[in-house]
């Protein structure tokens, strides 16, 4: 007997990942490929799309094997991946230039002429965005303004899995929860919106057809099918963005809006499920299509675990990070006196500032490793609950799910419960975007008879809620170094000069 299995990819930011699901949800196989990312100046990250085809090819091709020796049948495959990265291509489907990535934040100057164009509750009430220096749409304005003999080839504007999808199919096409990740996309109509794109002098052209997350989007092409073992014209899926794709894997959906999740990954995200497509009017906070039909916030701080990292890093390369969340929970809550902001690589929310720069406050000669690392996880959680702030008026939220890195550590998760206010259910390896983008294709693979019914048969079980940990003293101290450097989330400055907010 054959048994029947989906495939999902997750095209991430250090490597590929390849699953083979059963109708369960079970992993049958997997396997992950590497590739480099490029920093060609302080502030820009790229990355080759030849090297994410290239991986896609091993990790299918090991894939493949591993299935036929289970002799378990790939009926669909899925996509998710990396967001708001720019591919551009010329009329003939060629890359013209390395791809510009989520993180990238050259566009400073094109956002701000975004936003004087359009303005910016304009921008937020259609796209539930402000322009955000990472999200394709500035990419593209960006090459007109920089690279004009580059942008006179460009004809089609993909997004980094979409574009993974035209290689393996020879269709272009994408879906919602990553199109809303462009900056160009009207939530409510679920269309390229061309007032936005045209008073950018951009034509609506220039993106692919948007399908639905579980939409059969392209067929295997023989040549991949014969170079990886595949089925011939093995049905490929839309898919989604990879937090939608990993909310997915959580069994998040619009229809129960009282559970999200928690990341503590590099960046620490809170995904919020949301029926209908409520922005914050600021754009503090993402709001973004689900691969569901349904909406979410997105609140991203964009160093948590890599705030951790990096002080593992410059600091104790030699201890563990277990080890150091020891010493830190050996210190009192508040890190007696010593606090830290979190922002190494600018901030998304709620500051919306790639200039924002990180700080420790309130050494001294008394205040040890422990105490720099308390104050990491203290700051980190705090940041978090500045996020929460926005999205509490805006989804009902009463339970997170965690997944990322940061979960193994309870004191962590406690802290943001304790900073939030909300339960964290603690997860050890909860299944990331590549479950997905697999879950997302049992429809088409016939596994499940739609979404609902596959999303309860993999969804995975609440967890346990982990203790809360006093965070009274670490937010009040916080917030006041946070309002000396920055102002108060409710007064944000804007990445306008000043009296250009609409
Ligand atoms: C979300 C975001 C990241 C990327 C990279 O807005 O920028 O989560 O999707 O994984």
């Amino acid at each position: 007997m054959s048994l029947p299995v989906v495939l999902g990819l997750d095209l991430g930011t250090s490597g590929l990942k390849a699953v083979a699901l059963d109708a369960a949800g079970r992993t049958v196989a997997e396997c992950t490929h590497g590739y480099p990312l490029f920093t060609p100046r302080p502030g820009w990250t790229e990355q080759q799309p030849a090297d994410w085809v290239n991986a896609a090819a091993v990790a299918l091709k090991e894939l493949s094997l591993a299935l036929a020796a289970l002799k378990a049948v790939p009926a669909a495959l899925g996509l998710s991946g990396q967001m708001h990265g720019l591919v551009p291509l010329d009329p003939r489907g060629e890359v013209i230039r390395p791809a510009m990535l989520w993180n990238d934040q050259r566009t400073e100057a094109q956002v701000r002429d975004t936003e004087l164009c359009v303005g910016r509750r304009e921008l937020v009430a259609r796209t539930g965005n402000r322009a955000v220096t990472g999200f394709q749409l500035p990419k593209i304005i960006w090459m007109r303004d920089e690279e004009p003999e580059l942008y006179a080839r460009l004809r089609h504007a993909l997004l980094p899995k979409d574009y993974l999808g035209y290689v393996l199919t020879g269709q272009m096409a994408t879906e919602p929860s990553d199109a809303s990740g462009v900056g160009a996309l009207n939530l409510a109509h679920n269309v390229w919106d061309a007032e936005v794109l045209g008073a950018l002098d951009l034509n609506t052209d220039l993106f692919p057809a948007i399908h639905a997350s579980t939409d059969v989007t392209g067929h295997l092409t023989p040549q991949w099918a014969q170079a990886l073992g595949l089925p011939a014209g093995l049905p490929v899926v839309a898919g989604g963005g990879d937090n939608a794709a990993a909310g997915i894997a959580l069994g998040l959906t619009a229809a129960q809006p009282q559970i999200g999740s928690l990341s503590l990954g590099t960046s620490g995200v809170i995904f919020a499920p949301l029926r209908s497509p409520t922005p914050d009017p600021e754009g503090r906070v993402h709001l973004f299509a689900h691969a569901d039909g349904g909406f979410h916030l997105l609140g991203v701080t964009l160093s948590a675990a890599g705030s951790l990292h990096w002080l593992r890093e410059k600091l104790a390369p030699a201890t563990s990070i277990e080890e150091l969340i020891d010493e830190a929970a050996s210190v009192p809550p508040g890190a007696e006196g010593v606090s830290f902001l979190p922002y190494l690589a600018g901030e998304r929310s709620p500051l919306m500032n790639p200039q924002a720069r990180a700080s420790f406050s309130g050494l001294s000669l008394a205040h040890g490793r422990g105490h720099l690392v308390r104050a990491v996880l203290e700051g980190t959680a705090a940041s978090l609950a500045d996020t929460y702030d926005v999205i509490r008026p805006l989804a009902p939220l009463e339970r997170l799910l965690s997944t990322g890195g940061g979960a193994r550590s309870d004191l962590w998760l406690g802290l943001v419960s304790g900073a939030l206010g909300v339960p964290v259910a603690s997860a050890r390896d909860r299944p990331g975007a590549a479950h997905g983008a697999a879950i997302l294709a049992m429809p088409a693979g016939g596994l499940h008879s739609d979404l609902q019914a596959a999303m309860a048969a993999t969804r995975p079980g609440p967890g346990d809620a982990v203790p809360p940990q006093e965070m009274k003293e670490a937010l009040a101290q916080y917030r006041q170094v946070r309002r000396a450097l920055y102002p108060a989330p409710d007064a944000l400055p804007s990445n306008l000069p000043q009296g250009a907010t609409p």
